[in-house]
C-alpha cells in the first residue's frame, strides 16, 4: 500500500469512522435534572435555587426548575433525574405536592408501564419548627418515588435537604442552602453514573 493510500485510510477513520462509532456508544451528553417544588412563601423555592445551583456544578447537567402546578408531561418523562421540594404542612407534604404525585398517574398515565421507573429521585422541605415533621415530609415524597420504581437517592441530610425556617432559625441559613447545593450535585452524580451504565 503507498503512503499516500494509507494516510487517506488513516484520514477517513479518524474524521468518519471513530466519531460516528462513539457516538453510537455513547449516551447523549447531557443528564438532565426537573426541580419541582411548591413554595407559598419562597423559603422552598430558595432551597430550590440552591438544589439547582448544585446540580448545575457537575458538567453536561441541564436543569429545569419549575413549581409543580407548570410541570408538563414532557418535563416529566424527559427528565433523568427528579428533586421534588415542599413545605412542610401538617407533618406532611403540602397539598399541591401531593396532588402533583397524583397527576402522574391521573395527567400522565405513569402505571402501568411504570413510566418513571429507573430515574433518579431525592426530596427537599422546609418546615417551621426544629422537630415540626421534617424528616415524615421527606420520606414520604421518597415513598411516592419509590412506589414509582425510582432510584431514591439523598444528600444534604440522611433523607434529603432541609431548613428551619421560622422561630429562632428564621429563613434559609447559608448551612442549609450548602445542604440543598450538596442534593443537587449528588443527584447530578448518581443521574450521570445511571445514564453511562445504562443498557439503552
Ligand atoms: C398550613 C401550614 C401548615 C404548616 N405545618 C407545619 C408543620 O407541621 N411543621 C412545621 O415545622 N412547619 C409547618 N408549617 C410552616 C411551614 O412549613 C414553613 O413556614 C415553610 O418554610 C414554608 O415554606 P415556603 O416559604 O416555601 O412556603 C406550616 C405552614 C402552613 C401554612
Amino acid at each position: 500500500m503507498s503512503k499516500g493510500l494509507v494516510l487517506v485510510v488513516v484520514f477517513t477513520l479518524f474524521s468518519f469512522v471513530l466519531p460516528a462509532f462513539t457516538a453510537a456508544t455513547e449516551p447523549s451528553s447531557n443528564v438532565t435534572i426537573l426541580v419541582a417544588y411548591h413554595s407559598a412563601t419562597g423559603h422552598t423555592e430558595k432551597m430550590a435555587q440552591g438544589v439547582v445551583d448544585g446540580a448545575k456544578g457537575v458538567k453536561g447537567t441541564v436543569v429545569v426548575m419549575k413549581r409543580v402546578g407548570q410541570v408538563t408531561e414532557q418535563d416529566l418523562f424527559s427528565a433523568d433525574a427528579v428533586v421534588v421540594g415542599s413545605p412542610v404542612y401538617w407533618s406532611n407534604m403540602a397539598g399541591e405536592v401531593k396532588s402533583f404525585f397524583d397527576n402522574w398517574q391521573l395527567k400522565f398515565g405513569v402505571f402501568p408501564e411504570f413510566k418513571m421507573r429507573g430515574k433518579v429521585g431525592a426530596a427537599f422541605v422546609t418546615g417551621g419548627q426544629v422537630a415540626g415533621g421534617k424528616e415524615v415530609t421527606l420520606l414520604t415524597i421518597l415513598a411516592a418515588m419509590l412506589g414509582n420504581q425510582m432510584i431514591v437517592v439523598s444528600g444534604g441530610g440522611a433523607f434529603g435537604a432541609s431548613a428551619t425556617t421560622e422561630g429562632e432559625s428564621p429563613g434559609i441559613d447559608s448551612k442549609e442552602l450548602a445542604g440543598a447545593r450538596d442534593l443537587g450535585k449528588r443527584v447530578a452524580e448518581v443521574a450521570w453514573i445511571v445514564k453511562r451504565g445504562s443498557a439503552k
